[in-house]
């Protein structure tokens, strides 16, 4: 489905799903109580003018933070089941939910609360990348056990989407 895209056009489509789009640390996707439990993780493949490797969005900088140097497409492909668009996008962004930050205001609802912000998420992800004239796709067939130790998630933290996204040939 696709091939590299740049660094200017890649990083929109990870902002929009958790960028600060307010002085007092709103951001693009509306959240519970304003807690924002969900990370947003790159793995990047092919794209210009950035290296391959796991890396974390940090919001409040705009910047994301390296994790690890080695190309995981082909592995997470592998944890979503052979999904080969999974190891063709140029990125694979992947969003995860840390649910104790919200059910300890909201206690069980707080786990609904956390994947209802999780589409609203993946949805910014879609539109963005979509205005951009990107291709992607939304997967959420994955063993979540296999992703979370690639993505070296802490044990209260859980991957709940993957967005594959780059040009369409
Ligand atoms: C929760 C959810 C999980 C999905 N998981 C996958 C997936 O693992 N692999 C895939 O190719 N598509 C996945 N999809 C995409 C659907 O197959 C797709 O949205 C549907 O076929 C309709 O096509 P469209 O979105 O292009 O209109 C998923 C969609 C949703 C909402």
């Amino acid at each position: 489905m696709v091939i590299g895209i740049s660094v200017v056009n890649f990083l929109v489509p990870v902002w929009a799903a958790q960028g600060v789009t307010a002085e007092w640390g709103g951001r693009t996707a509306p959240s519970a109580g304003a807690l924002y439990p969900l990370g947003v993780y790159v793995v990047v493949g092919n794209v210009e003018g950035l290296d391959a490797g796991l890396y974390s969005y940090e919001p409040e900088k705009h910047r994301l933070a390296r994790l690890e140097e080695r190309e995981l497409r082909v592995e997470l492909a592998e944890a979503a089941l052979d999904q080969e668009w999974v190891k063709e996008g140029a990125i694979d962004i992947v969003i995860s939910a840390v649910y104790g930050r919200t059910t300890q205001k909201y206690g069980e609802k707080g786990v609904r609360y956390a994947r209802m912000e999780t589409g609203h998420a993946a949805q910014n992800v879609c539109l963005q990348a979509t205005a951009l004239d990107l291709g992607l796709v939304t997967v959420g067939a994955f063993y979540d056990s296999r992703v979370s130790r690639m993505l070296q998630l802490p044990g209260n933290e859980g991957p709940l989407y993957i967005t594959p996204v780059g040009w369409v040939r």
